[in-house]
């Protein structure tokens, strides 16, 4: 696996996958991500809520801290305001700070960011916003530790931006987006989410920028592409809305269904367990317990 900044400068694009817990973590590094994102998804995807307003640092770490245990080793982080090398064995651990956690003030954010790190165990830390967020990216960067902007779709302001809308699909959009992606590059952000952005957009701004972007619903133009882990392995109820730009790579969901209702139906017609899965007693000390259960 290489470092992001020599994938960048190779321009190979960067591999980046949600991960919520331990076994979603575990496959993701085992699979060759360069960097594993605990996004706030996991408010939908592991915690059952609508949306991710309702979740909580608390909640963020707790996942955070599963997450990191399935990545082992060291690492390096070398962060002078570019691109961030993170090692060459593991994949990097980004943490999504959440909704309220870090728009109060750059200060409030440090401390998020921190708790981040020191409890979380990530070592870099994502937050949305654009030109708004820039000095807050600043002094997170400058306290050392590194960050990974997001522009563009930034859903935790949805009722702000009137749902899940694309952006940049006008020429003052598009700027705005640009803009954006200017600014918080010059905060020292390492690299940035580019979230559903039309694909020339997005093209354009990658060429603009000295940072790579990591695209989610902004085409292969972009240095790097991340998606919900979940949403691309099909491991989902129906129900859920999953995005255009989510292409299901597999359908774990259904393999699991497979698996749990062959258990049931196993369990109840006593198949399962059958006599391999079972522990043996000696013949002798089986007869002499028999006897022995005859006297009570
Ligand atoms: O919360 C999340 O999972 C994200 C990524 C999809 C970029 O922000």
């Amino acid at each position: 696996m290489g470092t992001l900044r020599s994938l960048y400068k190779k321009n190979e694009p960067i591999t980046v996958m949600t991960a919520h817990d331990f076994p979603s973590a575990h496959v993701a590094d085992a699979a060759g991500m360069d960097m594993i994102l605990v996004g706030d998804s996991l408010a939908m995807v592991a915690l059952g809520m609508a949306d991710t307003n309702e979740v909580t640092v608390d909640d963020m770490l707790l996942h955070c801290k599963s997450v990191a245990r399935a990545t082992k080793g060291a690492f390096t982080v070398s962060c002078h305001f570019s691109i961030v090398d993170f090692g060459e064995t593991n994949s990097a651990k980004i943490g999504d700070l959440p909704m309220g956690s870090y728009e109060i003030s750059p200060e409030q954010a440090i401390a998020t960011a921190i708790r981040f790190v020191k409890e979380g165990r990530v070592q870099s830390v994502k937050l949305e916003g654009g030109k708004e967020m820039a000095p807050t990216i600043k002094k997170i960067t400058q306290a050392g530790i590194p960050v990974l902007a997001h522009v563009g779709l930034t859903p935790q302001r949805q009722h702000a931006l009137g749902g899940f809308r694309v952006q940049g699909k006008t020429v003052k959009g598009a700027l705005g987006v640009l803009e954006d992606a200017l600014a918080v590059q010059e905060a020292g952000c390492f690299a940035m989410v580019l979230e559903a952005v039309p694909a020339e957009v997005a093209r354009v701004i990658t060429h603009k920028l000295s940072v790579p972007t990591i695209g989610i619903g902004a085409g292969n133009g972009c240095s790097g592409q991340v998606l919900v882990q979940v949403d691309m392995s099909g491991n989902f109820p129906l129900g859920r809305f999953i995005p255009k730009f989510v292409k299901q790579f597999g359908n774990v969901w259904a393999e699991s269904f497979r698996a749990i209702e062959s258990y049931r139906q196993e369990v109840k017609s006593r198949q399962y367990p059958a006599p391999e899965h079972t522990y043996p007693i000696p013949k002798e000390e089986l007869e002499a317990f028999i006897k022995e259960t005859d006297k009570i």
